[in-house]
This record gives C-alpha cells, structure tokens and sequence, in this order.
C-alpha cells in the first residue's frame, strides 16, 4: 500500500492556558468547563461512537441529506478547491463529499491530535489523488492556513452542528470571523441541528447505553490523566436535558454526593447535587440560523433538510456589500 503522506501542522496552544481555563470555570458559579475538553483521544472516540447510536439522528441525518443532494453540491468545487473540514473528527463525512466533489486538496482541522493524525492518514491512503493536510489547533481561535494550499478557492464544511456548542452571540462572532478564512469567493457548508419534538431531544442526548454519559464524565477522568486531579469520576453523574426557552440541549455533571476535587494547590468543594455546567447545544430553526448568518455577514444561497425536518444542511457565501 502506498504511504499515505500527510502535511500536519501542530498550532496547538500550550497546556498552561487550558488548565488555568480549568480551574477558572471551577472557581466560578455556576461552575462550569469547556466543552473543547471533551476531545481528547479517548472523547474522540467516544463522540464517534455517540454518532454511531440509535438515538443521535444528527450525524447519520446529516450525511444522508449531502448524499441526496450530491448533484446539487457538485457545482461547488466547479473552480479548483481546497476543501477544508473544521471538527474532522474521524473524517467519514467528508469521504462523501471528497467522492462528489473531487476538490484538489483537503485540510483535515481538529484540537485532538492522534485521532486527527490517524484519520487523515486513512484518508490520503484511500484518496491517493487528494493532497492531504492535517491541522491540530483549536478552531475557534482566528484561523489563515495560509501553509495550506493558499492559492485555491476555498469550500468550508463545518459539520455536525458544532456551531450549536457556541452561545448565540458567540456563533456570530464565530462566524463572522470565519469570512477571513473564506476569502471573498469562499463557500461555507455548515450542518445545524434543528429544534423539534423534545422527547427527540432528550433521547439523543441520554442514550441508552449511556455513551454520552462517559462522553461526559471523561472530562473529570481528563483532568485526573492531564492535571493530576484529585477526584472521584464516580462520585458524578450525567446530566442532560433541553431548555424550551433558550432552545438548546445542556449538560451537566452532577455531584452525587459532598465531596472535593482538588488541582495542585487548589480543592473545590461541592455539595450533593452541586453541578458542573459542561455544555450547550443550541438548536435552531431553519429562518432562526439564515437571520444568524445574514447578522455574520453570509447569503444564504441554499438549505436541504431531511423529510423529517431534523435536520438542516446551509450553503453560505461571504456577502459582498
Ligand atoms: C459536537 N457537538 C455538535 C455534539 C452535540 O450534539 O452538541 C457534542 C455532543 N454532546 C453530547 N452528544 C454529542
């Protein structure tokens, strides 16, 4: 089998920062931890799983709405392409749009380094045509890629609903610095989870294997492997539900008894049932996330949903006024 050759780039910040982000979000009330978290080795895997159960509809929904509109997505990459995924995760998604759009160069963007590595290996030894780049660094932060087949028209596929993980207004801040990564002819395709049925909801987010809830609790078991926290993952648990109001999933951890985590120098105390608040998933409906886009500075140029309506798949471009 022929080699597969990636280009990687490392740009991920330093460990220092994402453990004084811990132990801010600890010192804080509510209590609270970063969902980019979850996404070390293990919670990748994890989150690949989830996407696997019967109950988590959004990732098989989503892929089967960009392969029953394949004719459709084809024109995208009418220019040559360099087709850049943000959340690669375990880059299956993207293998339907690599066969619809033969785009000339991939970037592969993830935080979690060797799953990322390994994803895009399998990748490039399967699309042996397909320049291959693998770039770790957290997407949220302003990105150029400029080491990455710079002089290609650029085609964003940011899938999954990820964008529901931001707060409102941060979604738009998000969005609206995405445009510079764009470029003026730039195309952003974006999966977003849309509001329903709320027994739906909460399914997808309290599966009956309790995947999402070890998805959950791996972030208490990251700190004890990363920063050498002192604590019970056990003494936690899953918490998940959906806020009609503010329309959108939360999770949390739930301290199921008192008792005390300690970091260093530092010991959090929690009463029984004190919660940590872990993360958002903001669900939208399909007028809801075009009005977000248009505040962000995108035309909506097109959106297919399932018949179900879970689901919606928008094609942005960058406004020109
Ligand atoms: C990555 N993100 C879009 C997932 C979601 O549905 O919000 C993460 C997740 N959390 C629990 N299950 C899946």
């Amino acid at each position: 089998m022929r080699e597969a050759s990636v280009q990687f780039h490392d740009e991920l910040p330093d460990h220092a920062g994402l453990r004084e982000e811990v132990l801010r979000g600890l010192r804080a009330r509510p209590r609270r931890l970063p969902p980019k978290l979850f996404y070390d080795r293990r919670g990748s895997e994890l989150f690949d799983a989830i996407c696997r159960l019967p109950e988590y509809y959004l990732t098989r929904t989503e892929m089967a709405i960009l392969r029953a509109n394949s004719t459709a997505l084809a024109p995208l990459a009418a220019t040559p392409t360099v087709l850049i995924e943000l959340g690669s995760g375990a880059s299956q998604k993207i293998r339907l749009l690599l066969d619809t759009l033969r785009p000339r160069a991939y970037v592969g963007v993830d935080i979690s380094r060797d799953f990322l590595l390994q994803s895009t290996r399998r990748l490039a030894a399967d699309y042996p045509w397909l320049k291959v780049y693998a770039v770790c660094t957290d997407f949220c932060q302003p990105l150029q890629l400029s080491c990455c087949a710079p002089e290609l028209k650029r085609l964003v596929f940011f899938p999954g609903s990820s964008i529901g993980n931001f707060e409102l207004e941060e979604a738009a801040r998000f969005l609206r610095q995405l445009r510079a990564l764009l470029g003026a002819d730039g195309v952003l395709l974006i999966g977003v989870d849309l509001k329903k049925d709320t027994r739906v909801l909460h399914a997808a987010y309290n599966d009956a294997q309790g995947v999402t809830a070890e998805f959950n609790l791996n972030l208490l078991r990251r700190l004890q492997r990363e920063m050498g926290a002192q604590l019970d993952a056990g003494g936690f648990r899953h918490e998940s539900f959906y806020d009609d109001k503010l329309g959108r999933i939360e999770m949390h951890l739930v301290s199921r008894r008192a008792q005390q985590i300690r970091i260093g120098h530092e010991v959090f105390h929690f009463d029984k049932d004190e919660r940590v608040h872990t993360e958002n998933s903001y669900k939208y409906s399909v007028e809801e996330f075009q009005a977000l886009a248009r505040r962000a500075g995108y035309d909506p140029q097109s959106v297919w949903t399932d018949a179900d309506r879970l689901f919606s798949v928008h094609c942005l471009r960058v406004s020109r006024s």
